[in-house]
């Protein structure tokens, strides 16, 4: 929906104990409706970079421009999800959740019901609507925090480590999930993530990143047709390329790590 060019950007954090590199002279583009991941190690500044697309940071240089508009704070233009839990209103249900931006935005309770209601429904917790946090399982939780970021109808879903802290089996039906609710809803996605196989399972492309102060060392475009079989030996051979790049030796056989997708660092 909406194309976004990050150009030359740079960030340093100021601590007490001196300057802290985020990220380094980071470059590319995203086209509109596309589901770009962002891999590399932990520390290389992932988080920063979309900190910095969300608005939340300023970049000491560089430039990003959503839509062909300089980024200057954060904007109903953009949707975001974070790994923890608690980003949700334990106070509010479900529904008052979805609610929250559009009650911002100044939408009518009418309305506002019958969008969330709809995008509770494309996340599959329809029969969950009065339903407060604590009463839900993290991949529910997860799954309200989606439909709340994409109640309002942003352009841009930008999403860190959502599923990181899920168990195994509930991240890859949370990616599942996501790859439909992308196809249905055609936003532009970033998405951050340190697991290669759900980068490969989720992507167009992937940006991947070098150890801190990160930086871009590869784009790598990901071929296969979707629905993505992770068994597949396509599959398995977009990861074991991604692998490369992130400076694995993916030639030396199935250690654990790799069988997993996991980078360690
Ligand atoms: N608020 C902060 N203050 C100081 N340094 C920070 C802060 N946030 C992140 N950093 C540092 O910036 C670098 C990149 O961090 P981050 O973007 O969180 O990486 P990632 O998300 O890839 O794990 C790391 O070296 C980290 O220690
Ligand atoms: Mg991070």
């Amino acid at each position: 929906m909406t194309p976004i060019e990050i150009r030359d950007v740079t960030l340093t954090y100021d601590t007490p104990g001196g300057k802290v590199p985020g990220v380094k002279d980071v470059s590319f583009n995203i086209d509109a409706s596309e589901f770009l991941c962002i891999v590399g190690p932990s520390g290389c500044g992932k988080s920063t970079l979309l900190n910095m697309i969300a608005g939340f940071l300023a970049p000491a240089s560089g430039e990003i421009r959503i839509g062909g508009k300089a980024v200057t704070g954060h904007g109903l233009d953009r949707g975001v999800v974070f790994q923890d839990f608690a980003q949700l209103f334990p106070w509010r249900t479900a529904l008052g959740n979805v609610s929250f931006g559009l009650e911002m935005k100044g939408v009518p309770k009418a309305e506002r019901e019958i969008i969330a209601r709809e995008q509770l429904r494309l996340v599959k917790l329809e029969k969950f609507t009065n339903s407060f946090p604590h009463h839900l399982s993290g991949g529910m939780q997860q799954r309200v925090a989606i439909a709340r970021a994409l109640a309002y109808n942003p352009a841009v879903l930008l999403m860190d480590e959502p599923f990181a802290a899920l168990d195994a089996l509930t991240r890859d039906d949370m990616q599942r999930l996501l790859a439909e609710v992308w196809r249905e809803t055609r936003k532009t996605v970033i998405y951050v993530t340190h697991n290669v196989a759900e980068a490969v399972y989720l992507a167009d492309r992937v940006v991947v990143m070098t150890p801190h102060p990160g930086t871009v060392k590869a784009v790598i475009k990901i071929p296969l047709p979707r629905p993505r079989d992770p068994l597949s030996v396509e599959f398995v051979e977009c990861q074991k390329e991604l692998l490369q790049y992130l400076g694995h030796d993916a030639s030396a056989g199935e250690t654990e790590k790799q069988a997993n997708g996991k980078l360690s660092a």
